[in-house]
């Protein structure tokens, strides 16, 4: 196995994506992101699925163009088998499917939420990789996930959300303040100019390393609706003091339960992947919890944490090492579980 090269697919949610890997080496990487959601302020699943059917041809030539080699050269298939919806995974599947038919070569499942965690074992340069066993955090706007890595393929799901994700707590928190979706990136540049402890939200009460956020989504919206009855212009007078409220209670709550998963797993190495990771909040408690409780902490770069395909390639290559190859009549798995 000295020169090998796969092609990568992603289409669980709105992204549609497609990234070649020769060895651990991300070539490409490339993401057509659908607008279409933001005027609903989410994402559309049958619109999801529509504009994946439109973006996936040109984003895998995309991906072959930029990596300089033709599709005869690959290797392997690597797709998102799941989790994700429905109508989008079946468009990655098939196209996956029929390509790796066509050119008879290996098709190869992958776990998206494998993907965001696995996605730390890129070669990139400069980037220390998290030894075994790590806690890996997964923090987007679908998924919220503490997970003891043990080796690649064999991890735990050690707690996570029983309802909404951390992402949805941001851009439905944003929704009620009016801010544009997704909401999170705004929270998180408005929090660093404003007053985290100018209002106060409760944290939820979730046993053990679980998470809940939708108490929180609502706490926010009483407290709006009070405060703009007695003043009109609350939210504007003070947008950058909620922001921050909120991104405090937020990081404070996912902060806690790390503390609760290595007390309990005596695990101090700390991954983290997802979109909310670009937050600011989160970044910095992780350096803290670097000095405050000896923790190390690791945070890929930008492009393979939010969806992306290298994260669905290097699986990919993993499993190729292995031989661990999909049966032909694999199928898409919406709910599929680590
Ligand atoms: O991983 P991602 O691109 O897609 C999935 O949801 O799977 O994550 C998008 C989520 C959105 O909810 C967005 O609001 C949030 O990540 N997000 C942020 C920040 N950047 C993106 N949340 C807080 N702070 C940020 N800087
Ligand atoms: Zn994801």
């Amino acid at each position: 196995s000295e020169n090998i090269y796969i092609l990568g697919i992603e289409s669980s949610c709105d992204d549609t994506a497609a990234s070649v890997i020769h060895n651990g080496k991300i070539l490409s990487n490339i993401v057509a992101n659908q607008s279409i959601h933001e005027e609903f302020g989410g994402v559309v699943p049958e619109l999801a699925s529509r504009a994946h059917q439109q973006n996936i041809v040109p984003v895998v030539h995309q991906a072959l163009a930029k990596a300089n080699i033709t599709k005869e050269q690959l290797h392997a298939i690597a797709f998102t088998r799941g989790p994700g919806l429905m109508g989008s995974l079946l468009v990655g599947t098939s196209f996956a499917k029929s390509l790796a038919y066509g050119l008879d070569i290996p098709l190869i499942d992958v776990n998206h939420m494998q993907g965001h965690i696995l996605a730390h074992f890129i070669d990139v340069e400069g980037y220390n990789k998290p030894p075994f066993p790590f806690l890996a955090m997964t923090i987007s706007g679908g998924h919220t996930q503490i997970v003891k890595v043990k080796h690649y393929f064999d991890m735990e799901v050690i707690g996570e959300t029983i309802d909404d994700a951390v992402g949805e707590a941001y851009d439905k928190s944003g929704k009620i303040l009016g801010l544009g979706y997704p909401a999170g990136p705004e929270i998180d540049k408005r929090a660093q100019l404003g007053n985290p402890k100018a209002f106060k939200f409760t944290k939820p009460k979730v046993d053990g390393l679980n998470f809940s956020f939708s108490g929180l989504k609502t706490a926010i919206l009483y407290f709006i609706q009070k405060e703009t009855k007695a003043n009109p212009n609350f939210i504007d007078e003070h947008l950058n003091d909620i922001c921050a409220s909120i991104q405090y209670t937020i990081i404070g709550i996912l902060i806690d339960k790390l503390k609760l998963a290595t007390k309990e797993t005596g695990i101090k190495h700390i991954a983290i992947g997802g979109g909310v990771s670009a937050n600011s909040g989160i970044r910095k408690a992780l350096k803290d919890g670097e000095q405050k409780f000896g923790w190390t902490t690791y945070v890929p770069k930008f492009e393979f944490t939010t969806d992306n395909a290298a994260m669905i390639a290097i699986v990919g290559y993993l499993k190729y090492l292995d031989q661990d190859f999909s049966e032909s009549n694999i199928t898409a798995s919406a709910r599929l579980k680590i």
